[in-house]
Order: C-alpha cells, then sequence, then structure tokens
C-alpha cells in the first residue's frame, strides 16, 4: 500500500453510507419544480370528475335530479348511488371492516359527503355541472357529540346496521357502537387502585385533527376496454394495498390492475385508505372509456377524507405517597364519524393504543375503548403515528404532569423516578408490549442539562412570586415529555391489513457495472426514501449511494408490500433492504472466492471489497465482482447479482424521545409565546442524521400546530366550522418556534441495522410537550388541565376561569 492509497475510512466516506449526512437526492428535482404529481399528468381525452356534496350533518335524500346538469355542455355523465348499484358499486368495504357509502344511498351521514359524481371535458364544465344537480333533502336530528352517541335516544346514525346485535370486532352495546377493544389486566388493576395512597382521574381530549398534507388526495383512472385493464394513479401510500382492495372492491382481476403512485406531496396517514373520488373515478372510466381525473380541494380534504384523533380518555394513575407509579386505568371513547373506515392493522381497532402506559414502570394497567358512530366525515388514520400511539401519548404525559402536581413533586424528577431502567429491557409492559431497547434515564438526564433546567425552574419561580406581587402579567410555562413509540407494524402475529401480513419488502439489482436499482413496497410522501434506502446499500454492499437508484410506487415493478405508514418504512423496508443486500453480498463472497483461489471462510469485507484474510492486498472490489457475476461465475452458479426479501419484523421498534418546551404566556390575551423547544430524539441507528432532524422540524411544526390551535370543529347542527386554512390553523414559518434537535443512539438489537423508525416521533412527543407547557404555566394556581387547542382565545379563557382577568 502506497500513501496514495486510501484508507478504509477515506473509501467508506466516498461511499456516503449510512451516517452520511447526504444530500437528499430526489430534491434535484423538488426545488426546480420538477416533480411529476398526479395533478400533472394529463393524458389525451382525460375528462375531469367533480363530486355534488351534502350541505346538511344529517337528512334524508327525498330525490336526485342530475338533468340540468347533465345538459351543461360539456358535462359527459352524472353518476349517483343507484348507478353505482347496477355494478354493485354503491358501497364499499372499509380497512377496519365496516361498509362504507360510495356515493349517499337514502341518507347522508355527515357534512360534505359525496352524493353525486359529475364528469366532464373540463374541472369548469364539472364544476357547473356540480351546481346543477338538484338534491331534495330532508333534515334528520343531528349528533357529532361522541359521549352522547350511546345515549337513549340518540339519532341512529346507521339504519343499515340499526339490529346488528354484532360488528366487526364482537359485540355492539348500541346502536350507535362501533366495538369495545379492552388490554391489560382488569383485577390487578382495580386492586392496585384499592390500595393506592394517591390517585388522580382526569378527562383528556385529543380533538378531532387533520393531517392536511399539501398535496390533497387526487386520482387518474383509465379503463382500457380491449385489455380489460385498469391503470390508475394516484396518492397512495400503499398502492399494493390499493391494488388488492380495488381488485376485491370492483371485481377486475389483480393482475389487470396497474397501480402507480408518482410524488407525493405529503402523506401522513391521509393518502393510506380508499375514497369515494377514486371509486367514482374507476367507474366513470369505465362507462365512458376514457380517463377520468378526480382532484380534491382543500375543504374537501379538511372534512372529507380521513381526519385523525377524536380520542375522549378518562385516565386513571395511582401511585404511593413517594412518587412511585403502581397503576394506570384508562377509559375511551372514540369518535369514527359515520362510517368506521379508520385505517389500522385488523386486529387492532383501537390501534396499538395501549402503549398509553408510555416509558413508565407500570405493575398493572388496564385500558378499555368503546368506538362509535356520529353524525361526522369517517376516517380515524395514523396521521404521523402509529395507529393511535399519539393519543396514548398524549394522555398518559398529561397525567403524569397531573399527578406529579397532586404529589407535589417536579414533573421531570416524577418522570425520572418512575421511567423503565436501562436494565430493564427488553422490558414487557403490563399490557405485554415488548420494548426492544432503551436508555431512558441517559435521554432525560441530558435534555435536562441542555437547557439547564434547574436554571428555568428557578427562574419560573422568581416569575411566579413576582406574577402573584401583581409586578407581572406573564405566565412562564415548562413542558417536559418523555414518550416512547411503537412503530414498524408489524410482526405478522400481531398485525394484518385484511388478512394480509404486514411484512414489507425490497428487490434489489445489481448491474453489471456495479451500479443498481433497489426497488420497495413502500411510498415515499417526502421523507426521502430514495436518498436513504441507497445508503443503507452503499454501507451493506460497499457501492457508491450515487450509483444506486430506489424505485417505489408502481405495483407492476414493485415487490408487494404494504406501504409507508407508522414509520414503517425503516423498520420494516429498512430491514428488507439490509437482508436483500446480504444474499447478495454472500453470492458476491462465493464468486470472490472462486476468482481469487481461495475459500470463502479465507476471506473478509472490507469496506467495498473482499480481500483474502492476512493478504489485505489480494482482494476483489464489489464493483468487480459486480461484473463477474454477469461472465465469471463458479461453475455451476446462477449469473447475474440480485435478491429480493420479503421482511416479517420479530418485533416492533420502539423509538423514544425526552422534548422540553418552554412558553411565556399573557394572561391578558392568551397570548403564548414558545421561548424554547428542545428535542432529544433516540431512534437507533442514524441512517441519515440531516433527513432525521428534517423530520424532527416538520413534526415538531406539525405538533405545534395540533397543541396551539387545530380542531376539527363541528357545530351542534353539524357543520363543519373548520374546513379551510382561513379557520383550521396551518402554521407557516412566521409562527413556527425554532427548533432545538439532540440524540442518543441505542439500537434496536433486532433490526438488521439497528434502527428504529423516526418519521412521527415529533409529532407523538411534541404535542404532550407543549401542552405541559401550558398546562405547567397554569398549574401553580391551582389548574389541573385545560383542554387543547391552546390557542389564545382559549388560554385567555382559561385565565378568566381562574379569576386573573380581576
Ligand atoms: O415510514 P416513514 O418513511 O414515514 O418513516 P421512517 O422509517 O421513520 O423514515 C423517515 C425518514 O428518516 C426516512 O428517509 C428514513 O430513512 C430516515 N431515517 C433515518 O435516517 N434513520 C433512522 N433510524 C430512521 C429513519
Amino acid at each position: 500500500m502506497n500513501d496514495m492509497t486510501p484508507t478504509s475510512a477515506e473509501r467508506a466516506e466516498k461511499l456516503e453510507g449510512m451516517g452520511c449526512k447526504r444530500k437528499r437526492v430526489e430534491d434535484i428535482r423538488f426545488v426546480q419544480g420538477k416533480g411529476n404529481y398526479v395533478d400533472d399528468l394529463k393524458i389525451p381525452g382525460m375528462l375531469y370528475g367533480d363530486i355534488v356534496r351534502s350541505p346538511h350533518g344529517h337528512a334524508r335524500i327525498k330525490k336526485i335530479d342530475t338533468a340540468k346538469a347533465a345538459a351543461v355542455p360539456g358535462v359527459v355523465a352524472v353518476l349517483t348511488a343507484d348507478v353505482l348499484k347496477t355494478v354493485n358499486l354503491a358501497w364499499m368495504p372499509t380497512l377496519a371492516g365496516d361498509m362504507q357509502m360510495v356515493l349517499a344511498d337514502g341518507k347522508v351521514l355527515y357534512q360534505n359527503q359525496e352524493v353525486a359524481f359529475v364528469v366532464a371535458e373540463s374541472r369548469e364544465a364539472a364544476a357547473d355541472g356540480v351546481e346543477l344537480v338538484e338534491v331534495e333533502y330532508e333534515q334528520l336530528p343531528v349528533n357529532v357529540d361522541p359521549m352522547k352517541a350511546m345515549t337513549d335516544g340518540a339519532p341512529t346514525i346507521r339504519e343499515d346496521l340499526k339490529d346488528k346485535t354484532d360488528g366487526a370486532h364482537g359485540k355492539r352495546k348500541h346502536y350507535n357502537h362501533i366495538f369495545s377493544w379492552a388490554a391489560g389486566d382488569k383485577a390487578a388493576t382495580d386492586a392496585a387502585f384499592a390500595k393506592a395512597d394517591v390517585t388522580i382521574k382526569e378527562f383528556i381530549v385529543y380533538p378531532r385533527v387533520h393531517p392536511c398534507p399539501l398535496e390533497t388526495c387526487q386520482c387518474v383512472a383509465s379503463f382500457d376496454k380491449i385489455k380489460g385493464e385498469l391503470t390508475l394513479w394516484g396518492t397512495f401510500q400503499a398502492p399494493h394495498v390499493i391494488r388488492t382492495v380495488g381488485s376485491l372492491i370492483s371485481k377486475i382481476p389483480e393482475h389487470k390492475i396497474h397501480v402507480i403512485a408518482p410524488d407525493i406531496g405529503g402523506g401522513f396517514g391521509n393518502k393510506v385508505g380508499a375514497y369515494s373520488g377514486y371509486i367514482c373515478a374507476i367507474v366513470a372510466s369505465i362507462v365512458t372509456g376514457r380517463p377520468v381525473k378526480w382532484v380534491e380541494d382543500r375543504i374537501e380534504n379538511l372534512s372529507t377524507t380521513a381526519f385523525a384523533r377524536d380520542f375522549h380518555m378518562e385516565m386513571e394513575i395511582a401511585a404511593t405517597k413517594d412518587g412511585k407509579v403502581t397503576a394506570m386505568r384508562c377509559y375511551t371513547i372514540a369518535d369514527h364519524g359515520a362510517f368506521d373506515a379508520c385505517a389500522n392493522a385488523t386486529k387492532w381497532p383501537a390501534g396499538l393504543f395501549s402503549i398509553v402506559s408510555g416509558s413508565y414502570d407500570f405493575p398493572a394497567a388496564y385500558c378499555l375503548v368503546d368506538g362509535v358512530y356520529t353524525n361526522k366525515a369517517p376516517g380515524g388514520v395514523a396521521y404521523r403515528c402509529s395507529f393511535r400511539v399519539t393519543e396514548a401519548a398524549y394522555c398518559i404525559e398529561r397525567a403524569m404532569d397531573i399527578m406529579a402536581q397532586k404529589l407535589g413533586m417536579d414533573p421531570a424528577e416524577f418522570r425520572l423516578k418512575n421511567l423503565i431502567r436501562r436494565e430493564q429491557f427488553p422490558y414487557t409492559s403490563a399490557f405485554g408490549w415488548q420494548y426492544d431497547s432503551g436508555d431512558y434515564h441517559t435521554a432525560m438526564n441530558k435534555a435536562m442539562e441542555s437547557v439547564n433546567y434547574k436554571k428555568l425552574r428557578e427562574e419560573q419561580k422568581q416569575k411566579r412570586d413576582a406574577f402573584k406581587r401583581g409586578e407581572t402579567r406573564e405566565l412562564m410555562g415548562i413542558g417536559v415529555a418523555f414518550f416512547t413509540e411503537i412503530v414498524g407494524a408489524g410482526p405478522s402475529r400481531a398485525c394484518d391489513i385484511l388478512g394480509i401480513a404486514m411484512f414489507d419488502s425490497a428487490e434489489i439489482r445489481i448491474h453489471p457495472t456495479g451500479t443498481g436499482i433497489c426497488r420497495l413496497g413502500t411510498k415515499s410522501q417526502g421523507q426521502g426514501h430514495e436518498t436513504t434506502y441507497a445508503q443503507i446499500i452503499a454501507t451493506e454492499l460497499g457501492l457508491p449511494a450515487d450509483n444506486i437508484m430506489v424505485e417505489e410506487g408502481n405495483t407492476d415493478t414493485a415487490p408487494y408490500g404494504l406501504g409507508t405508514y407508522g414509520s414503517r418504512s425503516t423498520p420494516v423496508s429498512g430491514a428488507a433492504t439490509a437482508m436483500a443486500c446480504r444474499k447478495i453480498k454472500a453470492k458476491a463472497q462465493m464468486i470472490a472466492a472462486y476468482m481469487l483461489e481461495v475459500h470463502d471462510d479465507d476471506l473478509e469485507w472490507d469496506v467495498d471489497r473482499f480481500r483474502v484474510k492476512g493478504n489485505p492486498e489480494r482482494f476483489k472490489t464489489m464493483t468487480e465482482l459486480a461484473w463477474a457475476a454477469y461472465h465469471e461465475v463458479p461453475p455451476g452458479m446462477e449469473p447475474g447479482l440480485e435478491a429480493i426479501n420479503y421482511y416479517d419484523p420479530p418485533n416492533f421498534t420502539f423509538p423514544y424521545g425526552a422534548y422540553i418546551c418552554v412558553v411565556d404566556i399573557d394572561v391578558d390575551t392568551g397570548t403564548t409565546k414558545v421561548r424554547r423547544f428542545y428535542a432529544l430524539d433516540d431512534c437507533g441507528t442514524r441512517i441519515n442524521p440531516m433527513i432525521i432532524e428534517g423530520q424532527i422540524h416538520g413534526g415538531l411544526t406539525e405538533a405545534f400546530g395540533i397543541a396551539m390551535g387545530q380542531e376539527i370543529h363541528y357545530d351542534d347542527d353539524g357543520n363543519v366550522t373548520t374546513a379551510s386554512f382561513m379557520d383550521y390553523f396551518l402554521p407557516t414559518a412566521v409562527e413556527t418556534p425554532h427548533w432545538e434537535t439532540d440524540w442518543t443512539t441505542t439500537p434496536s438489537p433486532h433490526h438488521p441495522i439497528g434502527a428504529k423508525g423516526v418519521g412521527e416521533s415529533p409529532n407523538v412527543g411534541g404535542v404532550p410537550c407543549f401542552s405541559n407547557a401550558v398546562n405547567d404555566a397554569f398549574a401553580f394556581l391551582g389548574s389541573t388541565h385545560i383542554q387543547m387547542p391552546h390557542d389564545h382565545w382559549r388560554t385567555w379563557t382559561a385565565a378568566e376561569k381562574l379569576g386573573l382577568h380581576g
């Protein structure tokens, strides 16, 4: 080796593999406005669909007259439920085992529900047609309050299910009841509460919010009558699931359906399910023989396609006098709207909510969730969260603060006393989850030291004293949150969608020149998959990341996968990618042994090559081995260098984080300023620290929006009053605080590269942290819990209730 020969470390750096802040390759097209989104698609002869929607929250449909709409120049067809019935598509199955109207059949169950689909030569003509569809309604009593859904005399939401005593998840207790789902040990929990020194009980609401991706839901359906084939381009987070569900619903054979998800502008769970717009576009294409585009507008997106949360939780904690938790109990009413179209793994009607014991060592725990129907839009998706983990984290983190307050303990000290200890991992929670790895105390202590927590509390004390003396009208709040996530759905023993196990896949082909392509069953919506999967391959195979193309979203080319949501891409497809690489590497090793005329075992891996043990000058690089795989394989070996892996994870991964927030609240206006927000995340092995930071920034911004102002609100008549960005708070760079990010690294012991998911952590941990900060500001005045969202008006009202306005 001469001085010019690059060292192993130099060669590794050049690959831009795991740990490198590699620039996002997809941004080359995105920052130039050259992304290829569904609405960029223009096909000759393409028609446009637009939807007639219900102005009422609950009403019987007496008559629909489409004659005037059909007469508008350019209108080609108008679909109603009666038309859809002729092809047996008036109702469609949901992922949650319910049935959902595609177009209103007999009555409408929530405002803006789909009533008719107008197809025209142009968007404008379709919109004109929508205006002229005449619908005669007879209004019915409305219920938008989940707490009243199961009372006597509540309006019957689902007449089709009225007399059904069994639902998809067991017995129903009321005509508006969907399911009951329980976890934990009730008897042990009740016993622990009976002998507890101290208990708290609080009603904690996580309001209905919406993922509101920048690009709304949309599709183009094109049915080829000659071949009997359907091509569907769309904003799909899970293209293969859409193909399978599309085939089951439409009866078009699955191999004749081609689903393509091009670039997607944010998903956050909103783009997982199947919507009426998709079905109508498909039927319209079959009926007209032409491609049909459907693009949702903002109001339609906010008010009809999949909402999130709407969990109403009665939470209790039991503890000893000196602050050791002994049990937790939680009863929840989940408002699923008019149809149960919740996107959960099949066995989990309340998602992974039983992670609600959080990061703490609870000896006993129990939770019970009742799902109910109301006159609201259906959905209940994992908005930047793993199937209800966000609701769970909010619930436990608020409750821990309330208990600390009752015990007169500092909330951070109370957490430190109860966090699961490092030596307890792998830790089995009272709900039966096995947390894979963690070092919570190191994370919490690092967070507290980084913000100088002690000094902040001293400053707060001085401010509180000054407030009591009437010298200031400002309150300071310090929010602490420690969360544990459960991501990577999922092990097939626990998770499936409509019976399909929730594995995921990667297929890698290395070309003769040492470049390659990796195709996956996941689908990026902005997370940077094209960049990061290539980094895994770079490290595993010793080929530069720039030499690997990553392709997702085309069901004809990608291996079957369950898609991207719930931060499952890294835990599941990231693992599949590493495992596929290892198959390739094993073959490359045999080729190297043949070429170097040694036994396989005499070779060792060194960054980008196999070298002979004890004789490092004799080696074959991966690029050389790729070439050899196509012309010089050992006798009897198949040529080529490719592999596929379907990865069924042995467990979920459990990322976690310690967040601290400081707010200053003007009690006379309710104005809340976020002075500081510090987020420490542990997502195991870090693939791309820059992308992780971007994910944290984005998720914290969403958390800020949710905690400080968002709510999909309905008035008592069922009108959705926050269906545009005029009324629904979407933070811009102007309102968004500065984020301080930090990390620790505790690899997952069961993941091939030790990585856990990260994308949703900041949303999960951020919301309780903001809420704890606002609540903490008022806690010394005797306030225990102020409901989200903490907009200025509600905060002003909280101050008013505490008598702070004189
Ligand atoms: O499923 P989704 O892509 O939404 O979530 P994820 O698996 O948490 O990944 C989000 C982004 O962060 C991807 O680009 C990952 O490759 C990256 N990431 C990372 O660099 N290191 C990790 N340990 C986890 C995720």
